[in-house]
């Protein structure tokens, strides 16, 4: 079977991880989120995680050399489909990713921007805890679990990630305005680039995004 690669667009926290693991799931792709490789690379204290935290703490992107290297190995530790979330996230990522796809003759099914407004953003970072163990995402406004602060699958107390808090919450959208938008023009030139509408349950935006790729 061909190998192919999916990329989720989109501002922070507009529902790209919790869309990229449903279809992930659904179709046996592979979900690549670099925001999740980093921040447990964060927690086992490894040179990537030192260099990383630094970054992510003031909602500014770790440098492309760095993010390139990883990705390549990743791509290399299986064959499977790929749901990429958070790469490519800056025009130079993006044109190393297209080299890379050309090179492992993965193709490129489409980049799906999921198109959410700012103040929505903001509710919906300000709400989210995540589970520091087994790390379920949940939202105490839309999808709260089960017991207060709790995690429904392994029973550990929630948390906020450090850098959902409020100033950090609106450098990232700054960053994300600066660096990541202009791959919005650069996948549509490419005839690449799908644009879903973000708001309405996790379920409507599904349906959204399987339509959109034919999948
Ligand atoms: P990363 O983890 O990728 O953060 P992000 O892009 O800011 O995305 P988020 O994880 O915040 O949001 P999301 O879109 O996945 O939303 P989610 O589904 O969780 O990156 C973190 C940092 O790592 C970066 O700032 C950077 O420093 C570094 N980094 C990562 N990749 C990099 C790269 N390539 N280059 C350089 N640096 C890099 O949903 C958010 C909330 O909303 C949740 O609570 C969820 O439950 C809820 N929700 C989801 N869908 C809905 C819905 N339909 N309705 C209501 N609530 C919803």
């Amino acid at each position: 079977m061909e190998r192919i690669a999916v990329i989720f667009l989109g501002p922070p926290g507009g529902g790209k991880g919790t869309q990229a693991k449903l279809l992930a799931k659904k179709y046996g792709y592979r979900h690549i989120s670099t925001g999740d490789i980093l921040r447990e690379a964060v927690r086992k204290g490894t040179e990537l995680g030192k260099l990383a935290k630094s970054y992510m703490d003031k909602g500014e992107l770790v440098p492309d050399d760095v993010m390139i290297g990883l990705i390549e190995e990743v791509l290399k530790e299986d064959d499977r489909s790929v749901i990429m979330d958070g790469f490519p996230r800056t025009l130079p990522q993006a044109e190393a990713f297209d080299d890379l796809l050309n090179r492992t003759k993965i193709e490129l099914l489409g980049a799906v921007l999921i198109d959410v407004p700012d103040e929505e953003i903001i509710r919906r970072l300000s709400a989210r805890r995540v589970c520091p163990k087994c790390g379920a995402v949940y939202n105490m406004i839309y999808s709260p679990p089960k017991n207060d602060e709790i995690c429904d699958n392994c029973g550990t107390k929630l948390i906020q990630r450090d850098d959902d808090k409020p100033e950090t919450i609106k450098r990232r959208l700054e960053v994300y305005r600066r660096d990541t938008e202009p791959l919005v023009g650069y996948y549509r030139k490419k005839g690449k680039l799908f644009t879903v509408n973000g708001v309405g349950s996790i379920e409507e935006i599904t349906g959204r995004i399987v339509e959109v790729l034919g999948l």
